[in-house]
C-alpha cells in the first residue's frame, strides 16, 4: 500500500521505515529539511538500534522517501500522522499546535477515500474534533486514531510486531473502511494473532495515556516502597523480586533508582492530570501528581546520597558519571533524570565528568558546560565518587578493576543493577537507593 507519514521524528521515522520494511511503499514528510536530508542518505537522525539497517534495506528496494513537500503525500491512500505533542511552555497541559499544523497542511492534498490516521499521544476528544474538520473538508476521506506503544531502543521491533493494535474508528462505513485498510497495513501481524481491539476515539486516545500512566505509576510505586525500605533497613530490590512472583504484579517496571524520563512519561501523566481536571475528574487522576512528585525525588535521593558519600560537602569534589541517556539503548537526554543529578551537583560546586555510550552530543546541547569524555576510564580518573546513572550493558558489566583509576573507591548505583558482593569484594563502598 501507499502510505505517507508526516512527522518523521523518534515515532514517525522508525513507523515510516517499518511499514517500508513491511512490504509497503512510503514517503515520510518532515519540516526539518536536515533530518529529510539524513533519512534520505540512510542515516538516522538519532540513536536507535536496527533502524540503520531497515532505512538501508527499504533504500535499495526504492520503497522508502522522505521530503519535507507535503505535496509529496499524492497517491498515498493512508496518511499516517506522528508529530510531537510536547509540554506547554506554559503549563502541563499537551501542545497540540504540531498535530494542528499537520492536518490543515495534509488537508489540501487529500483525495476522497483517503485514510488519515492519528499515532500522536492526544487528549480524549482530539479525534473527534480533527474528524469533523477532515470530513467538512473531504467528505469521503475517513480518520482513525492507532495508538503507538513502542520503546525507545526497541522501537522497530515494537512497531513491527507489536504485542497489540488498537484502531479508533468512528461509527458506520467510515470506520469500517477504515479496519479495513488498518487490517491491510497491519497484515503481517494480524497474521501472528497479534490483538487487535476496535474501539471508538475516545477509548483509543485514552488507551495510550493509560499505558503510560500505568507505567509511571509501576515505577514511582517501587520507588515509593524504596524510601520506605531505606528508613526500615530492608532491600527494595528483594522485595521487588518477592512481589514479583506474584503473577497479578509481575516483575517488570518494578526497577528501583533513579526513575523514569523521556519524552513519554513525564510530560504524559502531567497532560492527563490536565486534562482531567478540564473534564472535571481531576480527582480521578489526582495521583498521578504523587507519581511525579515521587518520580522527581529520586533525583533529589541521588544528590542527597551523592552528598552523604562526600562527607557532606561536593564543593571541589570531582564526581563521575556514567550514563546520561534517559534509558539505555537511547540517546534521549529529555527530562534524563541523570542530566538532573549532573545539573544539580555541578550548581552545589562539583567537578561532574560524565560520559554515555550514546548521548554525548545530545546532552552536550542541553547542558552545554558540563564536561564530557569518551569513555568510562577517561571519567572516573581521579574521582572521589563515581555514579552509575543510566544502565546500559557497558556499566552493568564492569570490572571494578577496570575503574582503577578513581582517587576514592566510591560508587553510587542509581539503577540498582551492579553486582554489589563484586564491588565490595573488590574492596569499594557501594551503595544504592532504596537498599541498606
Ligand atoms: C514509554 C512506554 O514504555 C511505551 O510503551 C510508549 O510507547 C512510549 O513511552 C511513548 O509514549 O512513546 P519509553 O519512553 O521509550 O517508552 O521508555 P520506557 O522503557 O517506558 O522507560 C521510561 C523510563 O522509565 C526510563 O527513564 C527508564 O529508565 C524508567 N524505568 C523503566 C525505571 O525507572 N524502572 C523500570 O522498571 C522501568
Amino acid at each position: 500500500m501507499k502510505i505517507s507519514v508526516i512527522g518523521c521524528g523518534y515515532l514517525g521515522a522508525v513507523h515510516a521505515a517499518s511499514m517500508a520494511k513491511l512490504g509497503h511503499e512510503v514517503v515520510g514528510i518532515d519540516v526539518d529539511a536536515g533530518k529529510v536530508a539524513a533519512l534520505n542518505a540512510g542515516t538516522p537522525p538519532f540513536y536507535e538500534p536496527g533502524l540503520r539497517a531497515v532505512l538501508a534495506a527499504a533504500r535499495k528496494r526504492g520503497s522508502l522517501t522522505f521530503s519535507t513537500d507535503i505535496a509529496d503525500v499524492a497517491g498515498a491512500v493512508v496518511h499516517f500522522v506522528a508529530v510531537g505533542t510536547p509540554q506547554r511552555k506554559d503549563s502541563d497541559a499537551a501542545d497540540l499546535h504540531y498535530v494542528d499544523a499537520a492536518f490543515e497542511a495534509l488537508l489540501p492534498h487529500l483525495r476522497s477515500g483517503d485514510l488519515v490516521v492519528g499515532k500522536s499521544t492526544v487528549p480524549v476528544g482530539t479525534a473527534s474534533r480533527l474528524d469533523l474538520l477532515l470530513r467538512s473538508a473531504v467528505p469521503e476521506a475517513s480518520l482513525a486514531w492507532n495508538p503507538e506503544f513502542l520503546r525507545e531502543g526497541f522501537a522497530v521491533k515494537d512497531t513491527v510486531a507489536p504485542d497489540r493494535l488498537v484502531y479508533g474508528v468512528p461509527g458506520g462505513n467510515h470506520g469500517d473502511r477504515a479496519v479495513a485498510l488498518l487490517d491491510e497495513i497491519y497484515a503481517n501481524a494480524l497474521a501472528r494473532k497479534t490483538p487487535r481491539l476496535v474501539v471508538d476515539f475516545a477509548t483509543a486516545e485514552l488507551v495510550k495515556v493509560a499505558a503510560n500512566a500505568f507505567l509511571a505509576t509501576k515505577i514511582s510505586f517501587i520507588n515509593a516502597m524504596a524510601e520506605v525500605a531505606e528508613a526500615t533497613g530492608a532491600d527494595v530490590t528483594l522485595l521487588a523480586d518477592a512481589i514479583g512472583y506474584d503473577r497479578r504484579i509481575g516483575r517488570k517496571f518494578l526497577n528501583s533508582g533513579l526513575g523514569f524520563g523521556g519524552g513519554c512519561l513525564p510530560k504524559d501523566i502531567r497532560a492527563f492530570r490536565a486534562h482531567a481536571e478540564e473534564l472535571g475528574v481531576g480527582d480521578s487522576v489526582a495521583f498521578l501528581g504523587e507519581v511525579d512528585a515521587i518520580n522527581l525525588r529520586c533525583r533529589d535521593r541521588m544528590v542527597d546520597l551523592t552528598f552523604d558519600a562526600l562527607g557532606g560537602d561536593v564543593r571541589g569534589k570531582r564526581v563521575a558519571i556514567l550514563g546520561l541517556a534517559f534509558k539505555p539503548k537511547s540517546d534521549d537526554v529529555r527530562d534524563a533524570p541523570a542530566l538532573a543529578v549532573a545539573a544539580r551537583l555541578m550548581a552545589a560546586g562539583a567537578i561532574v565528568v560524565a560520559t554515555d555510550p550514546a548521548a554525548l552530543e545530545t546532552a552536550r546541547l542541553v547542558l552545554p558546560e558540563l564536561q564530557l569524555v569518551a569513555s568510562a576510564g577517561e571519567a572516573v580518573t581521579g574521582a572521589d565518587v563515581v555514579l552509575l546513572l543510566t544502565e546500559w550493558k557497558e556499566y552493568r558489566h564492569l570490572a571494578p578493576s577496570a575503574l582503577d583509576t578513581v582517587a576514592s573507591r566510591s560508587i553510587l548505583d542509581g539503577r540498582n543493577c551492579l553486582p554489589r558482593e563484586v564491588w565490595e569484594g573488590a574492596g569499594w563502598r557501594y551503595r544504592s537507593l532504596g537498599r541498606p
